[in-house]
């Protein structure tokens, strides 16, 4: 049965869906689109569920446009076909700037225009997403495509409504009866991390995505759109496909930046990086600006596109097979690549750490050629299940060491086979070991072994150790070698005869022919130097020392903790975890580690040594930092305390060693709530964290003479 509703009052709740509607829509618009929500997430749940009710109730008053219609149904036996009404035409690209110099000399030609006629381009970023073609008429969405093979595409609307970024209707009051709108569907950089990471914790149910692009590209393709859903997808306009029906006097404007400015009225996000600027000139900084900000946007670009602002003389230069003339992409060096893989070996790292390293036919990826690509750890070789022979995708960010983060599968070679870690050690042949419950595998030769003993001594050398300019790790490979070097220690015993003596038998083993100067003489320059900054380098810092000894955990900061508190070697060589403890940031698996390396033979007897080969520091006295009751822990007030003023309290916690901090977090050890204590309070329940009253605050307080 139906329930009859009076004419009047339909006409009410018809109203008040329509005003629901266009009110969710503006929300949307605001925080999709300009990035500046007006009212709290809850608030927006509240109206869409009271739309979602209206339109239970009444499904006549549901319309196809409506904000509740984001996420539909699965349409059956896939995707349709799609022909576009235009086109969807590819870019040009360039990589060089000669190239961008040619294709606006050519521009020029075409259009017979002098060489200091003033050309206009229009700027804008190249997303790395998916390209489509959304199509509204009159006013209201009814179709979106993918690009597909350009002529045509598939029907993904169920999929892009549910992007909230995409206007289902067009804001003002000038909509065409039809237009067509293109741009490109995105992941943002900060979803797809967010995706991985869940990915990574699912154990390998999860499929980790190989980037966002094709992260975006997977996500338009879901037969169901509750899952593109799930996965918080992004969108910016570029061009108009299509537009008809406009009134005489709305026309659109003559140039393509003005069209960007007229799709951001009509509800479009458009990137706030374009610009326009004038000949290749302005187009070249436009790169070089957009290049330089690149790794800091919150979304990937693969380069810029110019295209040629006037409309009217874009139309007459037309196209070339597929492709404008009007327009151009000047691409980024790419920053991934395809690559095989030749070899899988272990790096031997100074802790003994084995890493296994992808050895690669050489590959230009990002501006150098790389062969070697660190797989990080087993764990993560048997995630990606990276094979010798395999095809991989190489990335390369900024200055980051180059990384393997895909297989290629459909191109991996029959017979191979999933790579395992060696269970000797590839230098000193000693056993490796996988520490327990951790990732990271080690050689367990210790200095026996001859790449941790190359490793040990080149971070021994360092600037921020011991500071010995001009002995790279190279020339620590051929001392080691050729038995010059067997610990550290050795280094204050070299003289000029040994060192020419390595560089003579190194020389030999080469085939290279020793450097000479004038009358025949070797080159040994580098050698007096050498010789004078490893004596230079004997007199240090206490801190200096204790990293130079590259104790494992121990970083500079834990050395200038350790040298403070202690003072003295001997202090330190003496402490037991209890009083490591004491010094501040030193934890219990750090202070393990450094009893481990001191109660080794073989790292005293390099101590003592470098102390009998006159290495030094100034004697300091110990500066140790109270450590209270409270050390450790995060204290947050809130509320009004009723004997106590807040910065009382805070002096008072301050004192036994406790930090006071503004907000709750994880890392909050209590939460002390006062009379109306309100969002704190509520946060610390959520997260499970401690919570004192006033009075258990006092009693705390107290008990250490503080009350
Ligand atoms: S304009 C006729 N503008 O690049 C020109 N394309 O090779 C139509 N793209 O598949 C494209 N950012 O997905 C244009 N700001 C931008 C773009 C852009 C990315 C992609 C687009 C297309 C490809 C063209």
């Amino acid at each position: 049965m139906t329930t009859r509703i009076a004419p009047a009052a339909m006409d009410d709740v018809a109203a008040r869906a329509q005003t629901l509607r266009r009110d969710i829509d503006e929300h949307n618009h605001r925080y999709h689109v300009l990035d500046a929500p007006s009212i709290p997430d809850a608030e927006y749940d509240a109206l869409l569920r009271e739309l979602e009710a209206i339109e239970a109730t009444h499904p006549e008053l549901a319309s196809a446009d409506s904000p509740t219609r984001r996420v539909g149904g699965k349409p059956f036996g896939g995707f349709a076909q799609v022909r576009h009404d235009t086109p969807m035409l590819s870019l040009a690209n360039a990589f060089s700037d000669a190239e961008v110099g040619q294709f606006v000399r050519k521009i020029r030609e075409r259009l017979e225009l002098g060489d200091d006629a003033p050309l206009r381009f229009s700027l804008e970023p190249k997303f790395d997403g998916l390209a489509i073609a959304l199509r509204y008429e009159h006013g209201v969405f009814v179709r979106g495509a993918t690009r597909g093979d350009g002529e045509t595409g598939e029907d993904v609307s169920a999929n892009l409504r549910t992007i909230k970024a995409i206007p289902l209707r067009l804001r003002g009051g000038d909509v065409p009866a039809l237009l067509e709108v293109r741009g490109e569907v995105y992941m943002p950089r900060a979803a797809f991390e967010k995706y991985n990471e869940g990915a990574r914790a699912s154990g390998g149910k999860i499929k980790l995505l190989v980037n966002p692009r094709n992260g975006a590209a997977g996500s338009l393709r879901q037969l169901d759109p509750a899952i593109t859903a799930s996965r918080p997808l992004a969108f910016f306009a570029y061009a108009v496909g299509v537009v008809d029906g406009l009134d005489g006097h709305h026309a659109l404007p003559p140039r393509h930046s003005q069209l960007l400015a007229k799709l951001r009225d009509w509800g479009f996000p458009v990137s706030s990086l374009v610009a326009t600027a004038s000949g290749a000139d302005g187009c070249l900084d436009y790169f070089r600006r957009i290049g330089a900000q690149r790794e800091q946007l919150p979304f990937d670009i693969d380069g810029v596109v110019y295209k040629l602002d006037d409309l009217r003389l874009q139309r007459e230069l037309g196209y070339v097979g597929r492709t404008p003339r009007w327009a151009l992409a000047h691409k980024f060096p790419a920053q991934e690549r395809t690559t095989t893989v030749q070899d899988i070996t272990v790096n031997i790292g100074r802790t003994g750490a084995a890493t296994p390293v992808a050895n690669l036919s050489p590959v230009f990826v990002g501006g150098v050629t790389v062969s070697n690509a660190t797989l990080h750890n087993a764990d993560q070789v048997a995630r990606l299940d990276v094979r010798v022979g395999d095809t991989v995708v190489v990335r390369r960010a900024g200055d980051v060491i180059p990384e393997v983060v895909a297989v290629v599968l459909d191109r991996r070679p029959e017979r191979t086979t999933a790579w395992v870690m060696p269970t000797h050690c590839p230098v000193c042949g000693s056993a490796i070991e996988r520490e327990e419950g951790g990732v990271v595998a080690r050689c367990s030769g210790g200095l026996a072994c001859p790449a941790q003993r190359v490793r040990a001594i080149f971070h021994f050398a360092s600037r921020r150790a011991m500071d010995i300019d001009g002995l790279g790790e190279r020339l620590i490979e051929g001392l080691v070698e050729f038995g010059f070097l067997q610990s550290v220690a050795d280094l204050y015993a070299l003289n000029l005869g040994d060192l020419l003596e390595m560089k003579r038998r190194a020389d030999e083993r080469d085939g290279t022919t020793p450097e000479t100067v004038k009358d025949g003489k070797i080159a040994s320059k580098w050698a007096d130097n050498l010789i004078a900054a490893i004596a230079a380098s004997k007199h240090t810092t206490l801190e200096r020392f204790l990293y130079a000894l590259g104790i494992p955990e121990v970083g500079q900061a834990t050395a200038k903790a350790l040298a403070r508190h202690f003072g003295r070697l001997d202090a330190l060589l003496r402490a037991d975890a209890t009083a490591l403890l004491e010094v501040p940031d030193v934890g219990p698996i750090m202070a393990a580690h450094i009893i481990a390396f001191f109660a080794e033979a073989h790292n005293r007897d390099a101590i003592s040594q470098l102390r009998a080969a006159g290495v030094t520091w100034t004697q300091a006295q110990p500066q140790r930092e109270p450590r209270g009751a409270l050390a450790g822990q995060t204290f947050v007030l809130t509320g009004t305390l009723s004997t106590l003023a807040r910065d009382a309290a805070k002096e008072k916690l301050e004192a036994l060693g406790a930090k006071v901090a503004g907000s709750v977090s994880k890392k909050t050890s209590v939460v002390v709530a006062g009379e109306a204590a309100g969002s704190k309070l509520d946060k610390a329940h959520e997260l499970g964290v401690e919570i004192w009253d006033e009075a258990r605050l006092l009693a705390v307080l107290a008990e250490h003479g503080l009350a």
